[in-house]
């Protein structure tokens, strides 16, 4: 069986998703890192070099391969449910589940303010005013997404372990 981390940049879709393969004994695989692996290059790179276009082409290649490996808790993109037909994929690809780590809008605000830098699509974005805007329209742009996801959890204000044993309680 597959676990498929589902959420906004900043919503601790990686945290959550090393403490659950431990504690299932499942392998964890991050998309990003994966891509980030076979490409040779990190994800900042890939936009500056190459741009979202082929991003988006590879993060779907990339997406095929790793939704077959077995056993696994595999932590997506951001972005990842939101382009072509990867939801799709994610919703029918056998024996997995999904879950949506629902982060509100300042929540994740607070999370990003001091990691923009690392993250292509905000990183130009210069005020807290602006991260506030941009967060808002994009989340409700991908929430359409989101909610396909086999499972929905409210992660504000809860503790990583909480967040683990509420994956757990939902999915066995
Ligand atoms: C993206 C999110 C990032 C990464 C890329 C694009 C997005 O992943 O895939 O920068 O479109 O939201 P994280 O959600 O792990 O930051």
């Amino acid at each position: 069986m597959n676990i498929i981390l589902i959420g906004y940049m900043g919503s601790g879709k990686s945290t959550i998703g090393k403490k659950l393969s431990q504690i299932l004994d499942f392998e964890y695989v991050d998309l990003d890192n994966y891509i980030e692996e076979k490409e040779k290059n990190t994800i900042s790179g890939i936009f500056k070099t190459k741009g979202e276009i082929y991003f988006r082409k590879i993060e779907k290649k990339y997406l095929e391969e790793v939704l077959i490996l077995p056993n696994s808790v595999i932590s997506l993109g951001g972005g990842t449910p939101s382009y072509g037909d990867n939801m799709k994929l994610i919703t029918e690809v056998e024996d997995s589940k999904s879950v949506y780590l629902k982060a509100s809008i300042p929540q994740l605000v607070m999370r990003l303010k001091d990691e923009k830098n690392k993250r292509p699509l905000i990183s130009h974005l210069k005020s807290e005013e602006q991260l506030v805007e941009f967060i808002g329209k994009h989340l409700f742009e991908r929430s359409v997404f989101y909610n396909q996801s086999n499972v929905t959890l409210s992660v504000d204000n809860k503790s990583v372990n909480s967040i683990v044993e509420e994956v757990i309680l939902q999915l066995f």
